[in-house]
C-alpha cells in the first residue's frame, strides 16, 4: 500500500499533467490562429503526451492499490503575446513539472518507497528530454525572428506530422 501523503501528491501530479495537457491545447490553438500549422500539430502532440503522463500516474496508483482522485484542473493560459511568448511559457511549465517530479522523488526516497522511486525514474528521464526539446524550440524561434516558417520547416524535417484536431499525433 502506498503512503497517503505520497498518494495525495501523485493525485496532485495527475491534475498538473492534465493542466499541462490543456496548456498545450491552448498553445496549439494559438499557433493555428497564427497560420502555423506545423507548430499547431507539434503542440497537439505535446498535449497528448501530457495526457498519457496523467494516465501513467493513474495506472501506477491503481497498481499499488492507491485511490485515484481527479481534482479540479486550473484554467490554462489563454493568451500569448507572441509565438516566442507561448514557447517561453511552455518551457517554464516544463521546468515546473521537473520541480514537481523531483519533489515526488524526494518524498519516495524519504519513505524508502523504492517501487515508487523506480516508477518515477521514467519521469525524471522524460523531463530531461522535454526540457531540452522545448529549449531547442525556443532558441529556434528566437533565431528565426519573424521568419517562423523556417521553424516549421525544421520541425517537419524533425518528423512532426501535420494533424487535424481529433487525430492529433496521427
Ligand atoms: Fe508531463
Ligand atoms: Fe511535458
Amino acid at each position: 500500500m502506498i503512503d497517503k501523503k505520497l498518494e495525495d501528491a501523485i493525485n496532485e501530479q495527475i491534475v498538473y499533467e492534465l493542466y499541462s495537457s490543456n496548456t498545450y491545447l491552448s498553445v496549439a490553438s494559438f499557433m493555428e490562429e497564427q497560420g502555423l500549422k506545423v507548430l499547431n500539430a507539434h503542440f497537439l502532440k505535446q498535449s497528448e503526451e501530457e495526457r498519457d503522463h496523467a494516465m501513467k500516474f493513474i495506472g501506477y496508483l491503481q497498481e499499488v492499490n492507491g485511490a485515484v482522485r481527479i481534482g479540479a484542473i486550473p484554467e490554462p493560459p489563454q493568451s500569448f503575446k507572441s509565438v516566442e511568448d507561448a514557447v517561453a511559457k511552455s518551457l517554464k511549465q516544463e521546468e515546473e513539472v521537473t520541480r514537481r517530479i523531483n519533489n515526488l522523488m524526494s518524498m519516495a526516497h524519504d519513505q524508502k518507497d523504492y517501487a515508487t522511486a523506480s516508477f518515477l525514474k521514467w519521469f525524471v528521464d522524460e523531463q530531461v528530454e522535454e526540457q531540452a526539446s522545448m529549449n531547442d524550440l525556443l532558441l529556434m524561434v528566437r533565431h528565426a525572428g519573424p521568419h517562423l516558417l523556417l521553424v516549421e520547416d525544421r520541425l517537419l524535417k524533425q518528423g512532426v506530422k501535420l494533424a487535424t484536431p481529433g487525430e492529433a499525433g496521427a
